[in-house]
């Protein structure tokens, strides 16, 4: 069975694409499971060029098709931020309670129709041949006025889906991947691999 590395060291994001691609003849293997240790420097300034270097630099060193995501949230009243530095917003050890009040805080007074936000999601795939496709999906909401619920991680708590009535960190699981952004880009990326790999 063809093996595809899926350039990711999260256990969740792993669980996430085997559970999408699992109709497809392919076995999805972990950064771990390819033996590969090394840290990649996330340097672009899109999301479509981290993820592009993180897809390519695995693939030229294992010679495998290689898949690698890169996401974040944008807040359009904050210019796009934190945006391709969601996971580095106030520094990379602060706590999201602290990212989550602090963008609460600058969207003080704030109406609800300038409060939208989207989380994006880019999956690339670097092919053995050279050649390369990225994929670009997103969950279009709102900074909500507090925090609420537990599920997710991250920024899922204070994104507000007015479609849903509900916060991201109130959906489970099954029901976030339905509308997420990376469940979204995942299942365009398996119509690509479903076309170019015969699968
Ligand atoms: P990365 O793609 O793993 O580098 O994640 C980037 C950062 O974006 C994460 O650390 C989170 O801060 C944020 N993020 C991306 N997707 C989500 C989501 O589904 N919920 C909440 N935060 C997210």
């Amino acid at each position: 069975m063809q093996q595809i590395i899926f350039a990711t060291k999260n256990e969740g994001k792993l669980r996430e694409i085997r559970m999408i691609m699992e109709d497809l003849p392919v076995e999805i293997i972990s950064l771990k499971d390819a033996g590969i240790t090394d840290e990649i420097t996330e340097d672009g300034k899109t999301f479509e060029e981290n993820a592009l270097i993180k897809a390519r630099i695995i693939m030229e060193k294992t010679g495998k098709l290689t898949l690698a995501d890169d996401s974040g949230l944008e807040v359009d009243f904050l210019n796009g931020e934190p945006g391709v530095y969601s996971a580095r917003y106030c520094g990379v050890n602060t706590s999201y309670k602290i990212k989550n009040r602090n963008i609460i805080e600058r969207l003080i007074d704030v109406p609800d129709g300038e409060r939208t936000a989207r989380f994006v999601c880019v999956i690339a795939a670097a092919f053995p041949d050279g050649r390369s496709k990225t994929v670009r999906a997103t969950m279009e909401g709102r900074i909500g006025y507090e925090e609420k619920g537990s599920n997710g991680f991250g920024y899922d708590p204070i994104f507000y889906l007015p479609e849903y009535g509900c916060y991201s960190a109130e959906l489970d699981l099954e029901e976030k991947n339905k509308i997420s952004h990376r469940g979204k880009a995942l299942r365009l990326m398996k119509d690509i691999l479903i076309r170019e790999t015969g699968a």
